[in-house]
């Protein structure tokens, strides 16, 4: 019974199971070494996400956003012990269909900071945020990377505040001086740009020419307490969009 099935089944297609082994032969192949394909040349077929008026598109079609908050992927990814974290979590995103992941690239002052004093980067920290970019592409999946915490956690405003006074420059009393102080702004303004300019150590692109980035977000939940109009935070916004 199972002979004469078999025979059936190869009987009149006898070249179906070799185009079948050979196509699983070469899908095999393709994602065995699809990566390190990416891995060698740096490059996937990724272009920016744009705009027109309130739709954005990629490649000429509209581009939806299903996104997620994984802020801790650069900060695992400092010690080797934990970095397959951030592959795991970019690749559970992918498999449930998510196109954008928004994460921390600051960490100031304190445990694993990216930015150890104004203008002092800690390399090591640097490159693990190259690795999530990278890991991200990989994954198909882009970016929104946030510059600096409104809040205290991994240093924030109050960080930039306290460099300033120990600096004795930026003397205001307020933690929302990090919004206006002209010195303040300028540690700020040299942050953005290093980041931005930052040649990628995995994939030789710098970030800002890197259209896994969807977004940069200036500041994480920006509140200005002194100031409930919102024109300081509207002012600070434009200090660094100049247009
Ligand atoms: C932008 O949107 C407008 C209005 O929907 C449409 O007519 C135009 O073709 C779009 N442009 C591009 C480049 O997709
Ligand atoms: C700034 O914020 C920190 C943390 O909330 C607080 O300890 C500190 O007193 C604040 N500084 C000023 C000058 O208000």
């Amino acid at each position: 019974m199972v002979k004469s099935h078999m025979n059936r089944m190869t009987g009149g297609n006898g070249m179906l199971y070799p185009i079948i082994g050979f196509a699983l032969c070469v899908a095999f192949i393709y994602m065995s070494f699809g990566d390190l394909w990416i891995d060698l040349h740096g490059e996937t077929k990724l272009s920016f996400v744009e705009r027109n008026g309130t739709q954005f598109m990629v490649d000429g079609k509209p581009f939806y956003i299903n996104g997620w908050n994984s802020y801790w992927l650069m900060d695992h990814g400092v010690d080797e012990s934990s970095r397959s974290r951030i592959s795991a979590m970019l690749q559970a995103g992918a498999k449930m269909g998510l196109t954008v992941c928004r994460t921390w690239a600051f960490n100031d002052g304190g445990y694993n900071a990216l930015q150890i004093s104004p203008g002092r980067f800690d390399e090591r920290v640097f490159r693990s945020l190259d690795n999530v970019i990278a890991e991200a592409r990989k994954h198909g999946i882009r970016l929104i990377l946030s510059l600096v915490n409104n809040l205290q956690a991994y240093g924030g405003k109050t960080q930039y505040v306290q460099w300033a006074w120990e600096e004795g420059v930026g003397l205001s009393a307020s933690n929302d001086s990090f919004f206006y102080d002209p010195s303040i702004l300028g540690y700020f303004k040299n942050y953005v740009k290093t980041v931005l300019t930052r040649k990628n150590t995995f994939t030789g692109i710098e970030y800002r020419d890197d259209p896994t980035i969807f977004a940069w977000e200036l500041i994480n939940e920006p509140r200005c307490m002194t100031d409930a109009s919102g024109d300081t935070l509207q002012v600070f916004c434009e200090f660094l969009n100049p247009h």
